[in-house]
């Protein structure tokens, strides 16, 4: 598995994932080219043997102390072998070292196995909004995360895994 930085040449490739696993709110090719444009987000790819098998970003406006979980999603048939795991640390790393304190993600309220994926990194659930994902009229969940609280209980191995440091 490796992971990289997006690039908008990797465009085609995403929306093709995006569709496949948002058939019914996907974002537009014209949306998705302004948020790997933005010098507010990061967004990374992993892939294998040159196929995106994934895609996840992030949104840290320069100088704020919060930042959003835009998306993350792992092609159907590679789920669950730790790869969303692995571009949901990169977003936060790339959050710690933009200088984030808290990091706030919105979830629908029917998908259990993204909100276990970001309960287990230590987000909490902070509020609701009622039918929030149109047209499947289906809340969002509102989660946090205390960003240094995180980056404090990472242990040396996990930061070797990733081959980062913290300052
Ligand atoms: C959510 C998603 C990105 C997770 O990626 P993944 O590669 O499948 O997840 P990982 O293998 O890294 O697993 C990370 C954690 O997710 C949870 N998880 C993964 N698969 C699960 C399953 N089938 N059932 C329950 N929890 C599961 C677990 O907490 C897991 O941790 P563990 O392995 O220590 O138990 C992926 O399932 C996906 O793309 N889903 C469709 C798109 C989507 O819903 N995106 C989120 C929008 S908010």
């Amino acid at each position: 598995m490796s992971t990289r930085a997006a690039t908008p040449s990797d465009l085609d490739a995403i929306m093709a994932l995006e569709h496949a696993s948002f058939p019914t709110d996907a974002w537009s090719p014209a949306m998705m080219r302004e948020e790997l444009a933005s010098p507010h987000g990061w967004y990374v790819v992993v892939e294998e043997a040159g196929r995106l098998l994934g895609y996840a970003g992030l949104r840290a406006v320069r100088g704020a102390k919060d930042a959003d979980i835009q998306t993350i999603t792992i092609a159907e048939t590679a789920r669950g072998r730790g790869r969303g795991r692995a571009l949901l640390t990169e977003l936060l790393e790339e959050a710690a070292r933009r200088g984030v304190h808290d990091v706030f993600l919105e979830v629908r309220a029917d998908n259990p196995v993204a909100q276990s994926l970001y309960a287990s990194e230590g987000f909490a659930e902070v509020g609701r909004r009622p039918r929030y994902y149109q047209p499947d009229d289906v809340d969002a969940i509102v989660m946090q995360l205390d960003l240094r609280g995180w980056a404090a209980r990472r242990t040396p191995d996990d930061a070797e895994t990733t081959g980062k440091g913290w300052c």
